[in-house]
C-alpha cells in the first residue's frame, strides 16, 4: 500500500509556528535549526509534512504576516543555509516541507512599497492599490480592515490612498498588474527549486478587489468591518484562472501542493476553490468553530465532503495560529479527555489532519491578563473585547527544566504555567498521555489505508453523545466510535462481526459499551 501513498492526501500535516517551536541560539525566538533538531521527535511523531508559519524578513508588525523579501529568510530565524539543511534533513526522514506565502499583501518596509510611494510615475507604483481621495478629501471608497478602521491610508506627500485589509503596515499588493503577476509566480519557482513540496496561501481569495473599487453593500454586525457584505474587496472571479496558473507550476513538480486559507468565505465558497486546475485543498473554518457536539461535527464534515466536487479531497484541523486552540475551547481545566476525542476525530475522519504544533501534547492557550502584556496588535485594538492571538502562539513545552526547554533565554511569549506536568518529555513516559494516545492512533492510521484515503459513511445521522462512522477501502471496513460525552453509552454496530483494533480488544456484534470520551476502532472480520 506504501507505493499508492500520497503524502498531502494520505499523510498528516504538523503546522509548526517557529516563533514558538525551538530557540536553538538562545535569543528566545524559535529559529530554523531548532525545528532541524526536533526533526527526530516530529519523525516519531509520525507526522508526513511540516507547514511552517512565516520564515521570511519581516519588520513582525503581524508575526510575519507581513513580508519585507519573499525569497529570504529572517536572520532571527537563521539563514538559507539553515534552510538548505532542515529541507535536507527533513527528506532524509519523508518530511515534507509546505511554505507559507502571503502574497496578498507586503510589509510596508518592503522594497517594492517604498519604491511605489516615492512617485506616482515610480515603476512600482502601479504594484500597490493608490487611488485619489473623493472631491471631499475621503477615501475613495467604503472599505474597511479587518484589523480596524477604514482600509485606505492617506499619504500626504503622493496625495493619494494606499488600500490594506489588515494593517496599515500591510498594504495590499496590485494583482492586475503583470508584473506582480509575474514576481509572484517567480515566489513559487524559487522555493519550490529549493526543494520545498507546498505552499498554505494566506488570504489567497483577496489577491484580487473589483476593478472598479465599488463600494460594499451594508449589512447589520457589531465591528465596523461586519457592517458591510464583502463582496467587491475578495472572492472575485479572476482567482480562478490564476490558481490555475499556479496549479500548472506546481504540476511540474512530482508531489507539488497548495493550501489555500480561504478568507471571509463559506464552505461552499471555499470548495470552489479545490479540485482539478485548481487547489489542492483549502481550510474548512466551520469545521473548526463547532462547539462541542458530535452532530456538530458530523454535519460540518458532510456538508464539507458535499460541496468539494468529485476529485477534490477534504482536509480537517481544529486549531492554528490565529484561533485559541482546541484544548482551550473543549476540555475543562486540565482534564485531557476531550482532547483525545477531538485528536481521534482529525485522525479518522476523512480528509487530511492538520495538527497546530503542541496540540499533541493538547497544550493549552496562556491566558491574556493585561492590555500591557499584549503583543498581537489586534489584541491591543481590540481589548478587551478580543484578547488577541497570543494565547495559541506560546512556546512549545518540551520538558519540565527552564522555559519549558524551549529556549534558555526569557521566550519571547511566556510558557504556559502548566508546563511542568504539560510537557513531550513526561508524556512520552505516561502511557495514557494525549502524546502516547496520538502516537498510537497515528501508527493505526498508517497501517489502514482506509482510515487514510477510505470512503466515508455515517452511522449515526443524528448524534449527540457519541460520534460513529464507517472508513471503507476496497476489502476493508472500519467502524469508528468516539464517546463525546461524560457518560457510558452503548453504540450501536453494523451487521457483522467487529475485530477491536484500536481503544479495547475482544471482538464484538450488535453493540459494544462505551466509556466516557472513550475512541475505539474496530475492523471487520
Ligand atoms: C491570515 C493569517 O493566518 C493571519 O495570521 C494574518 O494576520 C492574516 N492572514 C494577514 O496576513
Amino acid at each position: 500500500m506504501k507505493k499508492d501513498f500520497l503524502w498531502w492526501r494520505d499523510g498528516i500535516i504538523y503546522q509548526i509556528y517557529p516563533r514558538s517551536f525551538a530557540d536553538s541560539n538562545n535569543d528566545g525566538i524559535g529559529d530554523l535549526p531548532g525545528i532541524t533538531n526536533k526533526l527526530d521527535y516530529l519523525q516519531d511523531l509520525g507526522i508526513d509534512a511540516i507547514w511552517l508559519s512565516p520564515i521570511y524578513p519581516s519588520p513582525d508588525v503581524d508575526f510575519g504576516y507581513d513580508v519585507a523579501d519573499y525569497t529570504g529568510i529572517d536572520p532571527k530565524f537563521g539563514t538559507m543555509a539553515d534552510f538548505e539543511t532542515l529541507v535536507k534533513e527533513a527528506k532524509k526522514r519523508d518530511i515534507h516541507i509546505v511554505l507559507d506565502l502571503v502574497l496578498n499583501h507586503t510589509s510596508d518596509q518592503h522594497p517594492w512599497f517604498i519604491e511605489s510611494k516615492k512617485t506616482e510615475d515610480n515603476p512600482y507604483h502601479n504594484w500597490y492599490l493608490w487611488l485619489y481621495p473623493k472631491s471631499d478629501g475621503e477615501p475613495p471608497n467604503n472599505w474597511t480592515a479587518i484589523f480596524g478602521g477604514s482600509a485606505w491610508e492617506f499619504d500626504p506627500k503622493l496625495g493619494q490612498y494606499y488600500y490594506h485589509m489588515f494593517y496599515k503596515e500591510q498594504p495590499d499588493l496590485n494583482w492586475r498588474n503583470s508584473d506582480v503577476r509575474q514576481a509572484m509566480l517567480d515566489v513559487f519557482r524559487f522555493w519550490l527549486g529549493k526543494g520545498v513540496d507546498g505552499f498554505r496561501l494566506d488570504v489567497f481569495n483577496a489577491y484580487f478587489k473589483d476593478a472598479a473599487f465599488r463600494d460594499n453593500p451594508p449589512k447589520w454586525g457589531i465591528r465596523a468591518f461586519d457592517r458591510q457584505e464583502h463582496i467587491h474587496d475578495v472572492s472575485q472571479p479572476e482567482m480562478i484562472p490564476l490558481l490555475g496558473e499556479i496549479r500548472a507550476i506546481l504540476d511540474e513538480h512530482p508531489g507539488g501542493y497548495a493550501v489555500g486559507e480561504t478568507f471571509l468565505a463559506n464552505p461552499s465558497q471555499t470548495a470552489a476553490y479545490c479540485g482539478e486546475n485548481k487547489l489542492h485543498a483549502a481550510f474548512n473554518f466551520d469545521f473548526a468553530e463547532n462547539r462541542w457536539h458530535p452532530k456538530r461535527f458530523l454535519d460540518s464534515a458532510e456538508k464539507w465532503y458535499g460541496a468539494l466536487e468529485p476529485g477534490a479531497w477534504p482536509n480537517n484541523f481544529l486549531s492554528n495560529h490565529d484561533k485559541v486552540r482546541a484544548a482551550s475551547r473543549y476540555c475543562f481545566g486540565e482534564d485531557d479527555r476531550r482532547a483525545k476525542v477531538a485528536l481521534a476525530m482529525l485522525l479518522t475522519l476523512k480528509g487530511t489532519p492538520f495538527i497546530y504544533y503542541g496540540e499533541e501534547i493538547a497544550l493549552r492557550d496562556i491566558p491574556i491578563r493585561k492590555k500591557s502584556e499584549v503583543l498581537d496588535p489586534i489584541g491591543k485594538t481590540f481589548w478587551p473585547f478580543f484578547k488577541g492571538r497570543d494565547g495559541c502562539r506560546a512556546p512549545m513545552q518540551w520538558t519540565s527544566g527552564r522555559n519549558a526547554g524551549f529556549s534558555d533565554a526569557k521566550p519571547w511569549l511566556p510558557v504556559h504555567k502548566d508546563y511542568v506536568e504539560r510537557n513531550v518529555v513526561n508524556q512520552a513516559a505516561q502511557a495514557d498521555s494525549v502524546l502516547m494516545f496520538f502516537k498510537r492512533l497515528v501508527a493505526l492510521r498508517k497501517s489502514e489505508p482506509a482510515l487514510q484515503r477510505g470512503d466515508f459513511k455515517a452511522l449515526t445521522p443524528d448524534p449527540h453523545t457519541y460520534l460513529a462512522f464507517e472508513r471503507s477501502l476496497a476489502a476493508d471496513r472500519l467502524v469508528v466510535l468516539l464517546n463525546f460525552s461524560s457518560r457510558e453509552v452503548q453504540a450501536a454496530l453494523p451487521e457483522g462481526k467487529w475485530q477491536a483494533i484500536f481503544g479495547r480488544d475482544g471482538e464484538f456484534e450488535n453493540s459494544l459499551d462505551l466509556a466516557p470520551y472513550q475512541v475505539v476502532i474496530l475492523k471487520q472480520k
